[in-house]
């Protein structure tokens, strides 16, 4: 399959901000930016497979800024890094309010879209033609963020496994919770 640029599938979607879309005080719920998001990330990752894809894994999520009614929110979707069936989509949300034209930088994340071929197998996408600095820059954060995500979910299972009630109480003895449940006798 033909390699494609970053530019292929650059996608930007603007949204303003209307009055369902907030809660009481006109603050923007962050369930509404996340699905914005998901649309985004899909739009970049089919453009760029050709494909039907679905959202795997999110990373780097966090809302740094209210957003409020009103606001223009802007989602800006490129490819940062391919694998074999995966990418990894880099999202930079930014808000603006039109009145002052004031605009502030909300949240970026990691959308990782995977392709599928028509019967639902993974689909290999095409490679990614690296064309600046900025490009390759992100392609290799992309590979990084991947290694790091599978090694936490290895320590993740492996230390969950492992560790004993006893111990586990132990460990959350100076932390803001109480163990309050009947505990089995050994
Ligand atoms: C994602 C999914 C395809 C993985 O299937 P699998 O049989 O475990 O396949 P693999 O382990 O070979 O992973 C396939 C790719 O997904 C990536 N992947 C799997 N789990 C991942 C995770 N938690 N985070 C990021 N990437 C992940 C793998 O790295 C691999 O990438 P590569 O092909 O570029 O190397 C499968 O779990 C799925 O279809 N999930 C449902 C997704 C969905 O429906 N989303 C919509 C939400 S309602």
């Amino acid at each position: 399959m033909e390699a494609r640029t970053v530019d292929y599938s650059r996608t930007t979607i603007t949204e303003l901000m209307i009055p369902s879309f907030a809660n009481f005080s006109g603050k923007v719920h962050g369930g509404l930016l996340l699905s914005l998001m998901d649309k985004v990330a899909y739009v970049c990752a089919s453009k760029h497979s050709g494909a039907y894809c679905v959202t795997v894994s999110v990373d780097g999520v966090e809302f740094k800024e209210p957003v409020e009614v009103g606001e223009l929110v802007s989602l800006a979707a490129s490819i940062n890094y391919v694998g074999n069936s995966s990418m990894i989509v880099g999202i930079r949300v930014v808000s603006l309010k039109p009145k002052t034209g004031i605009e502030k930088h909300t949240n970026s994340c990691y959308f990782t879209m995977v392709a599928k071929n028509e019967d639902g197998s993974l689909m290999t996408v095409p490679r990614l033609i690296l064309e600046s600095n900025d490009d390759m820059r992100r392609f290799y954060d992309g590979k990084i963020l991947k290694k790091m995500r599978r090694q936490i979910s290895e320590v993740l299972d492996r230390e969950i496994k492992d560790v004993t009630e006893q111990a586990m109480i132990e460990s959350l003895a100076e932390d803001r919770c109480d163990v309050a449940y009947e505990r089995e006798k050994l």
